[in-house]
This record gives structure tokens, C-alpha cells and sequence, in this order.
């Protein structure tokens, strides 16, 4: 196994962006910048073992750095997806927070953890290789209160799996939700539909939505409706069933509560199961969190240009974000995501490749 570092170009604001290559030879070949901790490229093999490029994104940190990226492959903080009317309520204090989505504010504001350079470490030991990424937040970055200090570290682990280890302590009272962002096609980043994808989720219920895309407080059970994929099944098949909750998420962009979760949980759980049907490429995800947003990339309108000049077009890939529950901080039935001083906030989160027989 082995990992590099290369020039990634620099910012708009002058600052030199570094990416990281670790490889485990034939077996898996991930791609990381310390832009926004961006996983840049994902190459795994297929039935006949050749690579491609599972994850969308750019050829160069310019597309990472372009208004409209949708966080492709990016580290997702301090708040993963929306906080209804950019507002909470912690220790009796309101809180204002940046509205950059509508009514809401979505994945940590204007300019979040998925657009700071993060300071960066090679690792290189003998339980595998990998980059040690960590960026601090400080006291009201985009109105969260309490200074921040986060590390994300991916790690290669032999047999093809990628594993991701965040931690993040505070100075003050806070709210933490962290998550990643990567656009799977395991057909290959330009394969086109991501529909013929197979996905099973180890998930009896789900978080219905409102007209704002805030979840309702429900845990709805997913038997007779479009979310149930506790067996795997087409992504296509039913997302655009004549349904409401589809209509709220123009497809499927909801959480789902994985199965088993307990808050002193920190064992690694199957969360899903994803299998492209020609290469036979399988995505499987485990994670220490309660909840899987599961997003088929509806917003995407074939205009951005990504890597090779291709149009990304809508549900041409479909993110799986581990997290807690979108609007926490505003729900007072989901698991907390209110982070102490003194308390360590800890995510593991295994991405693990292999192929169908
Ligand atoms: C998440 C959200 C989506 C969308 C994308 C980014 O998955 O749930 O609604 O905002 O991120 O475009």
C-alpha cells in the first residue's frame, strides 16, 4: 500500500491545496484533496478486474472550487443537510445560523467545512496508509457558537475498503453533524443512469419530510412504501412512484434510521448495500451513525461539466451521507447532536469494495 502527495493548484485566496493518492495496488486507488477533504477520485475493479472512477467531481480543484459544486465527494460540517429556518435553540439561547437554502440553512452554511483547506498529515504505519486532515472552526463561524476542532482521517484498509475517522471537540456548547458527500456510480463516473443499481438498506423506518425538506419528527415504517429496500432493490423502481414523500424529495433525498443504533453505539453496523448490475462492482457501508441520507442526485441538470468534460445529469449517481438526522437541533425525539466541552464528538465510517460473483 502507498500514499502521495501532489499539488492540487491554490485557492481564490492564495492558499495551496494538496492532493493525496493512496492505493492498495489492483485492489483500490481513492484520490483526497485537503480542499474540503474532497474524495477526488474512487478507482475500483470490476468482474474482470479493470478500474474505474466511481465518483463524480472535477479534474481540477477550479470545479471543486465553483459556486455551483454540490459537494461532490466533500467533508460535510458543521451541520450535514438542513436546519429548519437556519435557527435552533441550545441552553436556552436562540441561534442564527446563515440560510444559504430557502427558508433553511443546508450542510454547515455559505461556506462550510466542504470549502476550507485543511491542514494535512500523511500517514504511513503498520496498520495501513492514509491522510490525517484538520481544520478548526472558530467561535460563530457561520453563527455556530463554541470553537471547533475537527480531524477527519481516511485510512485504506487491505482488501479494497476505505475508512473514515472523525472526531471534533468544542470550546463552548455546539451542535455537530458531520458527514460525506461523495456522487457513486460504481458503473464509472460517466456511466450515465444510476436508476439499474441495486441498493438495500438496513433500515426499517425512515424520516418523512415536510414542503421544506425538514424532516416532520416521524419515524414512519418503510413496509408498503417506496423507501423499503430491506431487500435489494432497483433504485428506479419506484422513485417516481405517485407519492407524496417522493414529490417532497423531486425522487428519493430522505434519512433513513439504520436498524440497531443505540447512542453509546461504536461499532461499525451495515447501513447499505450497493451493486452495479454490468460490472458488478458492490459498495457496502457501515457506520457508526443512526441515520443514512440517501440522495439520487435529483438536483443535478446535465450543465455542470465534471472530470473529462462530462454533464452530469440528474440521478446519474446516488449519494449515501452517514449522519445524524437532518434539523436534530430542532427535534427534540431524534438523537442529540449537541457536543460539551469536554466531550469528544466521533464518527467511523467504512466504505468497502468488492464484486457480485
Ligand atoms: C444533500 C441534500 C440534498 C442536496 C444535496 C446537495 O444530499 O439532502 O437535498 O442539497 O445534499 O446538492
Amino acid at each position: 500500500m502507498k500514499v502521495e502527495r501532489t499539488s492540487f493548484g491554490t485557492t481564490h485566496q492564495g492558499e495551496a491545496a494538496a492532493l493525496f493518492l493512496l492505493e492498495e495496488p489492483g485492489v483500490l486507488r481513492v484520490r483526497v484533496t485537503d480542499f474540503g477533504g474532497c474524495l477526488v477520485r474512487i478507482e475500483t475493479p470490476d468482474r474482470e478486474g479493470r478500474l474505474a472512477d466511481v465518483v463524480q467531481g472535477f479534474d481540477s480543484l477550479e470545479g471543486y472550487l465553483c459556486a455551483e459544486n454540490p459537494y461532490m465527494g466533500a467533508v460535510v460540517g458543521r451541520f450535514a443537510n438542513r436546519i429548519a429556518g437556519g435557527r435552533f435553540t441550545l441552553g436556552g439561547r436562540e441561534i442564527e445560523l446563515a440560510k444559504n437554502n430557502g427558508p433553511n440553512s443546508l450542510h454547515g452554511g455559505e461556506r462550510g467545512f466542504s470549502h476550507a483547506v485543511w491542514k494535512s498529515r500523511i500517514l504511513d504505519g503498520d496498520d495501513g496508509v492514509g491522510v490525517e486532515l484538520r481544520h478548526h472552526s472558530e467561535d460563530g463561524d457561520e453563527g455556530y457558537p463554541g470553537a471547533l476542532d475537527c480531524t477527519v482521517r481516511y485510512l485504506l484498509r487491505p482488501g479494497g475498503a476505505l475508512a473514515i475517522e472523525s472526531e471534533a471537540t468544542t470550546s463552548a456548547p455546539t451542535v455537530v453533524n458531520l458527514t460525506f458527500h461523495p456522487y457513486f456510480n460504481l458503473e464509472g463516473h460517466a456511466a450515465g443512469s444510476v436508476l439499474d443499481h441495486r441498493l438495500r438498506l438496513c433500515a426499517e423506518r425512515f424520516t418523512p419530510l415536510d414542503e421544506h425538506q425538514i424532516p416532520t419528527g416521524d419515524l414512519a415504517a418503510v413496509d408498503d412504501t417506496p423507501f423499503d429496500f430491506r431487500r435489494s432493490k432497483r433504485l428506479g423502481r419506484d422513485i417516481d412512484a405517485d407519492e407524496e414523500q417522493i414529490r417532497r424529495g423531486t425522487g428519493f433525498d430522505h434519512n433513513w434510521v439504520i436498524d440497531d443504533w443505540s447512542p453509546d453505539e461504536s461499532q461499525l453496523r451495515l447501513a447499505a448495500r450497493l451493486e452495479a448490475p454490468v460490472s458488478g462492482r458492490v459498495l457496502e457501508l457501515c457506520t457508526t451513525e443512526p441515520g443514512l441520507q440517501v440522495y439520487t442526485a435529483n438536483f443535478l441538470d446535465g450543465e455542470l461539466e465534471g472530470k473529462s468534460g462530462t454533464r452530469y445529469a440528474a440521478r446519474s449517481s446516488v449519494c449515501l451521507e452517514p449522519q445524524h438526522f437532518p434539523d436534530s437541533p430542532n427535534q427534540p425525539g431524534f438523537p442529540s447532536t449537541v457536543l460539551e466541552p469536554g466531550e469528544t464528538y466521533r464518527q467511523r465510517t467504512l466504505y468497502r469494495f468488492s464484486v457480485a460473483p
